[in-house]
């Protein structure tokens, strides 16, 4: 379940007004700080610092992240988004599906606590807690660990869920197999810069017998407007895997995965596949404007979740969904 610029995913696509001012609003935060954090020999003024972070500076060595740049504002507007109809409605049915993915691993025993990598503002970490599981919430992105705070404690759930700043390519701050349920919902794996990395540190702190859940963008589904606004974008895509935010700024690049690729890369690192399924399948075959409908004619969320699931079951549907959900083990 993915979400919009920078920050963004959900099974949004398109992006809407909102996003588009995030996007722009990250980009300025971005340069305004990169702009501030540079020597005065190296850039001087606006315009040197278009240079530094844009497109048109392929040999930028390391592209920011622009996740860590939304500040708690941005973080409160991109949760307000998804609780904006008509979103929230697919933003449940997302949700409600991932949870059917989630549920039969959830650890009998509740004071097991369970990972969040890339929890940003703590969704999952709250439904969780909400439930009784203690949850360590982790993210590189203080402005949305900070909104994630905010709910907690409005919540009265800080007892059941922590709250640490972690990378995923960097869990050192974890003892190795000290982990038996870990998540990465809403795509860290393919925001992180480098996935291999990433599964590797997940690896290490999972015990054996343990299980990372989560999702990845997928390469299929992701030619959009919000990731490829021209044919070269498209033609990226297609051929690399590899898409970028919106906007004119060289941020980290997206991987976008294809199913066989993402199993490929996931079994290298020893993990095994469990379960794969494509995400926000229904708005990808009958489009927005009928799921629109849907939603607008009252059909229940739990009949719409019922025929996603069924329609998930079908290994050649498994590239035609906006992300590809997982399920993955290590072996005993
Ligand atoms: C679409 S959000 C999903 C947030 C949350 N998991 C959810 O499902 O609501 C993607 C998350 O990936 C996080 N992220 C980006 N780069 C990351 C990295 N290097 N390590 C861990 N998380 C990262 C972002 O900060 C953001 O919280």
């Amino acid at each position: 379940m993915a979400q919009a610029v920078g920050p963004e995913i959900m099974p949004e696509r398109q992006p809407c007004k909102g996003e588009r001012d995030l996007a722009w609003r990250v980009s300025c935060t971005l340069r305004r700080q990169q702009c501030e954090s540079a020597s005065p020999d190296a850039v001087s003024g606006p315009k040197a610092c278009g240079r530094l972070v844009g497109m048109d500076n392929p040999a930028a060595e390391k592209a920011p992240n622009p996740w860590l740049a939304m500040t708690i504002d941005d973080a409160r507007e991109y949760d307000e988004r998804k609780e904006t109809y008509p979103l929230r409605n697919h933003v449940a049915l997302s949700r409600r599906v991932a949870w059917e993915l989630i549920l039969p691993h959830l650890p009998n025993d509740k004071s097991l606590e369970v990972l969040e990598v890339g929890g940003g503002t703590g969704f999952w970490s709250i439904r969780l807690a909400l439930e009784g599981w203690r949850v360590m919430l982790t993210d590189p992105a203080q402005g949305l660990l900070d909104c994630a705070r905010e709910k907690l404690l409005a919540l009265g759930l800080l007892d059941k869920v922590t709250i640490m700043s972690a990378d995923v390519c960097d869990l050192s701050a974890f003892a190795s197999e000290s982990r038996r349920l870990v998540l990465a919902m809403g795509d860290p794996l393919s925001y992180c810069g480098d996935a291999v990395k990433a599964l590797r540190e997940v690896w290490r702190v999972t015990q054996a017998g343990g299980v990372l859940i989560g999702n990845v963008e997928c390469r299929y589904r992701g030619i959009d407007a919000r990731r490829a606004p021209s044919w070269s974008d498209a033609q990226r895509i297609l051929t690399e895997g590899i898409g970028y935010w919106p906007g004119p700024h060289h941020h980290l690049a997206i991987q976008m995965f294809t199913p066989s690729e993402f199993r490929s890369l996931a079994e290298s690192v020893g993990w095994q596949m469990q379960v794969m399924r494509p995400s926000d399948l229904l708005l990808s075959l009958v489009g927005r404007e009928l799921l629109n409908d849907a939603f607008a004619r009252g059909i229940d969320l739990e009949e719409l979740a019922e025929l996603e699931l069924r329609l998930g079951e079908d290994p050649s549907l498994l590239g035609a969904g906006t992300d590809i959900w997982f399920v993955m083990s290590k072996p005993r």
